[in-house]
């Protein structure tokens, strides 16, 4: 029976991808669907190009419908991975899909997580404080930013004179190489 993953992204997408390519020659697993807030993401660029299904959605589609949970009912999704998704989850997501949403964030929860903690602005924050090290956080997602229950974590170095770019690399490298196996070790309990 092929297990379904829904990935959202808000932006480049290059989580979603890394992910589809470690999936992609295991027939028990698929990327099924990539869902969207913005319409000029560039994971929408990606989609097509490797032929996943893909769909951007509004405020009201995401708050103030059951459309975008009906979408991942009717196609039987299993998992909904969110990579790089930057809206919070609304309560009726969260309990259509109780404990089968999961997060990455770029820090090592919970330090540097919280509304507008995302992105550059997290590796900015980490090299502004003299972190010595960072990292990596996946959890499960509920109705509050970043609190979840947390699944795994992977840390680096933060080097004296590294810049939040050396950082946002080095936390790239963690994600591509976690992501996915996390991924499938929560789809392998489900
Ligand atoms: C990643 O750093 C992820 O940890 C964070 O948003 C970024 C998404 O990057 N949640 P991409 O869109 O997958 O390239």
């Amino acid at each position: 029976m092929t297990k379904k993953i829904a990935v959202f992204a808000s932006g480049s997408g290059s989580n979603a991808e890394n992910i589809y390519e470690f999936f992609k020659d295991n027939s028990t697993v698929e990327v099924t669907l990539i869902l969207t807030n913005n319409a000029n993401a560039g994971v929408l660029e990606r989609a097509s190009r490797l032929n996943i299904p893909s769909l951007v959605f509004n405020r009201t589609d995401f708050y103030n419908s059951t459309k975008i949970v009906d979408i991942l009912e009717s196609n039987a999704i299993d998992l909904v991975v969110l990579a790089g998704f930057l809206w919070l989850i609304p309560e009726n997501l969260i309990s259509a899909f109780p404990d089968k949403i999961i997060n990455i964030h770029p820090a090592l929860l919970p330090k540097y997580g919280g509304k507008g903690m995302y992105g550059d602005n997290v590796h900015k924050a980490v090299v502004a404080n003299g972190e010595k090290e960072s990292g990596i956080t996946i959890h499960l997602v509920n109705e509050h930013y970043d609190e979840g229950k947390i699944l795994f974590q992977a840390k680096c170095d933060v080097i004296h004179n590294d810049t939040y770019e050396d950082v946002a690399s080095k936390i790239h490298a963690l994600e591509y190489e976690h992501f996915p196996k996390v991924i499938e070790e929560v789809l392998n309990s489900l």
